[in-house]
């Protein structure tokens, strides 16, 4: 058994090692990528703008957990209209119909089945998809979205492989349509106002940043949609297969927002090491028994992944993962700048030049958040917190999305950062699989990374 995993890791590094092609040299990162020439007559579609949609009709494709209360937000949102609801789930679209009712919104047209979600996308009536479903489905539903002339906003991670980023790029520069991951941790308050602290130049120039995901999810893992788990338990079945970081944004994206990526900064290669598989062999052994089914399941993710970046401007990020040991949650988004450093995880806090040795006081801090409130929290934070959504943050995101399409503006998050953030699914399990190699990190953007100065979220009153 354990030749023949081997074999199978060894197999995989030779694939791997033939797609990106792998080099020594002094100071060069050695495992390279390739990025291919963008085609002729294809522009980049940094601050895409589209014509202003004045009612968003909106049709939602994955209506478990995540879709349901997606669903249930955009009842709240001004402008906007359901026209289609899908699922594998009869009972899962009726209950997402059911919310539709008790908001006395439209009924919507009800797709149903495996492939039911393609004529969703070809309906001429709709302007928006919002992907919520599983993790592989993500890319192959976005990119085919975006071919009817649809706009797309897609679940996290938005691609699981290369090839699935470059896809997305590329499908979005041809088509002209809006992609964005739906990164709801980078709409947090905390998130928002450093984000804006930052900006301001609170804590001087920004050298590195930290993020993770550490949740402990076991016991979710092995259970269904139907019993508060995962339909057809996605997420085991790939944590089964795959190494790495398997989910790495929500960690990486607000760090990456505060470091201008591809806005002024990029991500040149990371290296990337994961501990063994200890967490999962042990609960389900403590859970379902030594002779269970699940007790001989070959589970290939480590429990701690950690992965670290380093940026064109000599910047490094690191990003951790953990969703299979008994810890507290965690994202850490950890700032440290010239000037002044920023945590929220295990406890906010923020110390600042010249007595950076220790945090401020609460009065302090308070101090400072409510003068670096972001605009966005200022304009809707507790409306959304009462709409809810991880305290609001998921509210906030959708709102900025709407607003975005209905006054005809660049999207906050556009396709490079959904593939920035989704290329260490795969590069980080190369990495691991390569003793911890440093492994490029394409440029997506294919050489326009330092066109914009920053970045800017898009307002009616600045147009
Ligand atoms: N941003 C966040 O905070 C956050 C939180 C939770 C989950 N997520 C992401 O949201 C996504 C969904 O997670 P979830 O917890 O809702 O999972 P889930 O298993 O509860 O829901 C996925 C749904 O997709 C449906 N589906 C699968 N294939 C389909 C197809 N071909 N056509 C139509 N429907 C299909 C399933 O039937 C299921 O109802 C995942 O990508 C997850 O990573 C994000």
């Amino acid at each position: 058994m354990k030749n023949k995993q081997l074999l199978k890791t060894i197999v995989i590094s030779i694939t791997f090692i033939t797609l990106f092609g792998c080099f020594s040299s002094n100071n060069s990162v050695e495992i390279k990528s390739v990025t291919s020439k963008r085609p002729v007559g294809q522009t980049n579609v940094l601050k895409l703008a589209v014509e202003p949609i004045e009612t968003v009709r909106v049709g939602f494709i994955g209506l478990g957990s995540r879709g349901k209360s997606a669903v249930n937000r955009f009842t709240f949102l001004d402008g906007v209209e359901i026209k289609a609801l899908c699922d594998l789930k009869e009972d899962f679209v009726k209950q997402a119909q059911n919310t539709l009712s008790n908001r006395k919104s439209t009924k919507a047209e009800e797709y149903i089945g495996e492939d039911s979600w393609k004529k969703l996308c070809e309906r001429d009536d709709i302007d928006l998809v919002y992907i919520c479903t599983d993790w592989l489905n993500h890319a192959p539903m976005a990119v085919y979205a975006m071919e009817q002339g649809k706009h797309v906003a897609v679940e996290v991670p938005a691609a699981m492989t290369i090839e699935e980023c470059w896809k997305l790029v590329d499908t979005a520069e041809r088509t002209r349509k809006h992609c964005m991951m739906l990164e709801n941790c980078c709409y947090d308050f905390f998130e928002l106002n450093t984000l804006n602290m930052a900006q301001q130049g609170l804590f001087g120039e920004v050298i590195h940043g930290e993020g993770a995901y550490i949740h402990d999810l076991r016991d979710k893992i092995f259970r269904s949609s139907d019993n508060k788990g995962y339909e057809n338990m996605w997420r085991l079945k790939f944590n089964t297969s795959h190494t790495g970081n398997p989910y790495p944004t929500h960690g990486l994206g607000p760090i990456c927002q505060v470091m201008n990526i591809h806005r002024g900064d990029k991500m040149n290669y990371l290296v990337s090491v994961s501990s063994s598989q200890f967490g999962m062999n042990a609960y389900v052994k403590e859970t379902f028994g030594e002779n269970s089914p699940e007790a001989k399941g070959n589970y290939k993710l480590g429990d701690m992944n950690t992965t670290i970046i380093k940026t064109e401007k000599g910047k490094t990020i690191m990003i951790q993962h953990d969703v299979t040991s008994p810890r507290p949650y965690s994202r850490l988004h950890t700032l440290s700048g010239l000037k002044g450093f920023a945590q929220k995880y295990p406890t906010p806090g923020i110390a600042l030049e010249p007595n950076s040795h220790e945090f401020l006081s609460k009065e302090e801090f308070d101090k400072l958040i409510a003068e670096y409130e972001h605009p966005f929290i200022t304009e809707i934070g507790e409306f959304a917190k009462k709409v809810g959504g991880h305290g609001g943050m998921d509210f906030i995101m959708d709102y900025r999305l709407i607003y975005c399409l209905k006054n005809g503006l660049p999207l906050d998050l556009d396709v490079y950062d959904a593939a920035e953030w989704s290329c260490l699914v795969e590069l980080s399990e190369i990495s691991v699989l390569n003793g911890g190699k440093p492994v490029e990190i394409p440029d997506f953007t294919r050489g326009d990374w330092n066109k914009l100065d920053g970045l800017k979220f898009a307002m009616k009153s600045e147009q």
